[in-house]
């Protein structure tokens, strides 16, 4: 492991340019370390409440905000159970559009599903005539990661509300908190995130924030199952607690993290993720450009062609030289790979990746 101190001071113990987990700054690792408390107690439980209350602040949401010791399938599943007897509709647009799907199905429930090209976003016009009334909810990826497509969410929730009025369940992993998603505006029923993505955390914490309207459709829903129930978790939720035991050391970090983020503010937050995007989409013109629709593309991940490279080897050399970058996913394993550049990464080390990138690929020549 290489420790380097780059440009801005920071230390960054490893070079993780990936897609999940994403590199957490040492200071983010060290909040860990406080002394454990019980997830009963009144400390934890005022660190709890202060943590949700943040955590609406950094979103923009007056939602509640739940959050479990798990990643985000636990409450891309808990989403389903609640809020689904029957039917749900399933937009896919790549590996974790599929996914849904499948968790769904896996549920019992009767997916109706709109599968959109690998490197397209879901736009209105896929949907049209498709929210049918049967249809309890909606669910669909925000920032797709297996492609990088960013789909534009409030046109798709436009355009499902003037068809029917069906819950919409959102799967924000690895767009909340490095895109704007305007949850003010953008009114959704479940808004789902994981902490190893663009909040720059270690992995395992799952979080939802859900609708009143959930809430109430998960009353009438038999077999919420347990770790998933919304109604429980609400329950230790109102009381400052959860509902099994709370991963403390990670919401230490947590608490360390929005301090940083809410002083950073929202919007400085997206224009800096978007600034590393776009660094990443210039620099790939070298290669083989970039493989989403102009347009659609994700501020948290590059996902690049390939070209004739041969990216083991390519990527063996990087990770001797203490970088690492992600390979491709899913359909397009083989034709892509990918650049993580969310949480706490900055322009400069986005730059530097690249240079390092550049010496290698001209070493490989
Ligand atoms: C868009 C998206 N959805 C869902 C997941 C699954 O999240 P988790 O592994 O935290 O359950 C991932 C993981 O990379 C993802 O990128």
């Amino acid at each position: 492991m290489c420790a380097h101190v780059n440009g801005r001071g920071r230390t960054l113990s490893r070079k993780l340019f990936t897609v999940g987990p994403v590199h957490v700054d040492s200071e983010v690792l060290k909040a860990q370390t406080r002394p454990m408390i019980t997830h009963r107690s009144k400390e934890y439980k005022a660190l709890h409440v202060s943590v949700i209350e943040r955590l609406k602040k950094a979103l923009d949401t007056d939602m509640d905000i739940f959050l479990v010791a798990g990643s985000a399938s636990a409450f891309l599943e808990g989403a389903v159970r609640n809020g689904v007897k029957s039917d749900v509709l399933g937009l896919t647009n790549g590996s974790f559009g599929n996914r849904w799907i499948e968790i769904s199905k896996a549920n019992g429930k009767n997916v109706k599903e709109i599968r959109v090209p690998w490197g397209k976003a879901i736009k209105p016009a896929d949907i049209e005539g498709q929210v049918t009334d049967n249809i309890e909810a909606v669910h669909f990826v925000s920032n797709e990661s297996s492609t990088g497509v960013l789909s534009p969410m409030g046109e798709l929730i436009c355009e499902i509300k003037k068809q029917n009025d069906p819950l919409i369940f959102v799967d924000a992993v690895t767009s909340a908190f490095g895109t704007d998603l305007n949850l003010k505006k953008n009114k959704v029923d479940a808004l789902v995130f994981g902490s190893q993505k663009a909040l720059g955390l270690p992995p395992g914490i799952g979080f939802i924030a859900v609708s009143e309207e959930l809430m109430k459709k998960a009353k009438e829903i038999p077999n919420r199952g347990f770790y998933t129930d919304l109604i429980k978790i609400k329950k230790n939720n109102d009381d400052n607690s959860t509902l099994t035991t709370s991963p403390v050391s990670l919401v230490y970090a947590l608490d360390f993290q929005l301090d940083r983020m809410l002083a950073e503010g929202a919007q400085a937050r997206f224009r800096r993720h978007r600034e590393m995007a776009d660094i990443v989409r210039k620099w790939s013109s070298k290669l083989h450009g970039m493989l989403p629709e102009d347009g659609y593309m994700s501020d948290t991940i590059g996902v690049l062609n390939r070209g004739p490279m041969d990216f083991d080897k390519f990527h063996a050399s990087l990770k001797s030289k203490g970088y690492e970058i992600s390979n491709g996913y899913g359909d397009v394993k083989e034709k892509t790979f990918r650049i993580g550049h969310m949480g706490d990464l900055r322009p400069t080390d986005i730059k530097e990746l690249l240079k390092v990138m550049d010496e290698t690929l001209e070493e490989l020549k």
